[in-house]
């Protein structure tokens, strides 16, 4: 069985109005612009075969992957909500980098990595996809990472 280590955040991360606001309004600008309404990224199969234990662990690689190849090429997009949503995920990306897994992670893996091939093949648009999916990303990494072992 796959065993982690400090993937936790504190639900503190997640109060603040003014960037659930920002990043709620950020998603809302993307999603307008997204053309593709029949792929959804972050849902019911991202999580599938992953106990609810883990599940930080998994959205600590979606939003890492979000960090790195999704938010930084469009990094010059959707101001002012798009410099102040950066440095705030970044921050939880931070927070979670001791967030560990030891054991099968098979099931974690070809999800995230699914997410990812489904990105990469949309191109631009899947960019603007999973900008659009920020609202979604931000309640998951809350609802995996508040309160888990
Ligand atoms: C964010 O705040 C603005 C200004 O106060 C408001 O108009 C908007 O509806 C809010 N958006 C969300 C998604 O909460």
């Amino acid at each position: 069985l796959p065993v982690n280590t400090r993937c936790k955040l504190h639900v503190r991360n997640f109060q603040s109005p003014y960037i659930v606001n920002r990043t709620f309004m950020l998603a809302k600008e993307a999603s307008l612009a997204d053309q593709n309404t029949d792929v959804r990224l972050i849902g019911e199969k991202l999580f599938r075969g992953v106990s609810a234990k883990d599940q930080c662990y998994l959205m600590k690689q979606v939003l890492q992957f979000t960090l790195e190849d999704v938010l930084l090429p469009q990094s010059d997009r959707f101001q002012p909500y798009m410099w102040e949503v950066v440095p705030f995920l970044t921050k939880l990306s931070n927070k979670l980098s001791s967030c560990h897994i030891s054991g099968d992670d098979q099931n974690i893996q070809k999800n995230v990595r699914r997410l990812k091939e489904t990105v990469k093949k949309l191109g631009e648009s899947g960019e603007i996809k999973a900008i659009g999916e920020l609202d979604l990303l931000f309640m998951s990494l809350r609802n995996a990472c508040v309160g888990g072992s």
